[in-house]
C-alpha cells in the first residue's frame, strides 16, 4: 500500500502509478503484453488516431472489499462494449479474454495503488485503443496499440452522495456537423466540452443534454447516463445517441430485484415535473442523485429533491450496487471477478 496517499480524499483525476501494460496489432495480429513504466507514448504525427479519430476508450474500476479482496465489476461487458467501438470505426476489435487478461496485469502491476475498503477510492482503469499507421487519406489504419493504464480516483462529483444541480441547455450538440469544422476527434466528448464548462461556470456539475434530432427527449449528462423514478418504477432515455451504460444496465437488473417496474422509453423533458427521484449513474459517477434540473431556453428549474436529500430508492439502488462491487451484499448475478494478488 503506498503511504503517501490521503486515499479518502482524491479527486477524479489522473495520478501517476508504476505501470501501464500494451499490446500491438501488427501484421494482422496482436502481439506479446508488454509492461511499460512509461507515461508517454512515441506517434507517428500521421497517425490516424490524431486525425480521423480512431480512438477508442473504455473506463471501469477495482474496488478493495471489506474481506481485502479486489474485485473488478462485469468486466467482460467492458470488452464487448469496446469491441462494439472498434466495429463501429474500423479499427481492430480486441479479444475479450486479452482485454481481461491486460486489465488483471495492470492491477496486480499497481497493488500498492488500490485504495482501502472504506476510503470511498478504487482504482480507475482506461483501456483505449489507438490507430497507428501514418493516413493522410481517410483510411482506416492498420496498426493499432492497445493500453490499460490504471490510477486511483475518488468520487466523479466532489460531494458523492450529495445531491446536484445539472442544466439542459439546448444550443449545444454533442455530436459535430462537419460543417462546423474539422474536430472530428474526440467525438462526443470534445464536443461535449462547451456545454460541460458552461454548466460548471454557472454552478451546475453537469449538462443534460437532450436529444440531438428534435431536441425534446431527455438523453444523457456528460459523464454519465440518466434514470429517474416514478411510482415505483425507474425509468431511462432509450436513445440512439447516449452510451450503452453498463451501471445502468446493473441498476435496472437491481431495481428489478427490488421488485419494481424498469422502462427504457423516450422521456420528454416535460415528464420531469412527474418523477420523485432522478440521479446521473456511470462507472465514474455510480448513482449521483440529482436535486434540480434547469432548463435554460423555458426558463424553467424542476425541483426534484424537494429537501436536498437523496430520494429513498436511489439510496437503495446505490447501497445495493456499491455492496456487490465491495463484496458486502451477495454476488447473484455474478457479476464480479476476483482478482489474485
Ligand atoms: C458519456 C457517458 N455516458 C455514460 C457513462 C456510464 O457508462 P458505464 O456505466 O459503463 O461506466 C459514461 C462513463 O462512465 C460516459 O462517459
Amino acid at each position: 500500500m503506498n503511504e503517501k496517499i490521503d486515499w479518502s480524499n482524491l479527486t477524479f483525476s489522473y495520478m501517476k502509478t508504476d505501470y501501464n501494460v500494451r499490446c500491438t496489432f501488427k501484421d494482422g495480429k496482436w502481439g506479446e503484453i508488454e509492461v511499460s513504466t512509461d507515461e508517454t507514448i512515441n506517434l507517428h504525427m500521421a497517425a490516424s488516431c490524431l486525425h480521423y479519430g480512431q480512438e477508442i476508450f473504455e473506463g471501469q474500476k477495482a474496488f478493495r472489499g471489506k474481506d481485502g479482496k479486489v474485485r473488478l465489476f462485469r468486466i467482460e461487458e467492458n470488452a464487448k462494449r469496446m469491441q462494439n467501438s472498434a466495429i463501429g470505426i474500423k479499427m481492430e476489435p480486441i479479444p475479450t479474454e486479452l482485454f481481461v487478461e491486460m486489465a488483471k496485469k495492470v492491477i496486480q502491476l499497481n497493488e500498492r495503488f488500490i485504495p482501502p475498503y472504506g476510503s470511498g477510492s478504487s482504482l480507475y482503469l482506461r483501456p483505449l485503443e489507438i490507430g497507428i499507421s501514418p493516413r493522410v487519406g481517410v483510411n482506416p489504419a492498420d496498426e493499432y496499440m492497445f493500453i490499460i493504464f490504471a490510477t486511483p480516483v475518488g468520487p466523479y462529483f466532489k460531494d458523492g452522495f450529495k445531491p446536484t444541480k445539472v442544466a439542459i441547455y439546448r444550443e449545444f450538440d454533442r455530436a459535430a456537423p462537419l460543417g462546423t469544422g474539422r474536430w472530428k476527434v474526440g467525438g462526443n466528448y470534445a464536443c461535449g466540452m462547451g456545454a460541460t464548462a458552461k454548466a460548471k461556470a454557472n454552478g451546475f456539475s453537469a449538462a443534460l443534454f437532450l436529444d440531438p434530432k428534435e431536441k425534446k427527449y431527455l438523453d444523457e449528462c456528460g459523464p454519465a447516463n440518466f434514470f429517474a423514478i416514478k411510482d415505483n418504477t425507474y425509468i431511462t432515455p432509450k436513445s440512439g445517441s447516449i452510451l450503452p451504460s453498463i451501471t445502468n444496465m446493473s441498476l435496472q437488473q437491481i431495481a428489478r430485484d427490488l421488485g419494481l417496474n424498469v422502462e427504457c422509453r423516450p422521456i420528454p423533458v416535460e415528464e420531469l415535473a412527474e418523477v420523485q427521484e432522478a440521479a446521473e449513474c456511470g462507472t465514474a459517477a455510480v448513482a449521483t442523485p440529482i436535486a434540480e434540473i434547469y432548463d435554460e431556453a423555458m426558463d424553467h428549474t424542476y425541483v426534484i429533491a424537494k429537501d436536498g436529500q437523496p430520494g429513498p430508492i436511489t439510496t437503495q439502488l446505490y447501497n445495493r450496487l456499491r455492496g456487490i462491487q465491495h463484496g458486502e451484499v451477495e454476488d447473484i448475478h455474478g457479476w464480479t471477478t476476483i482478482i489474485d494478488l
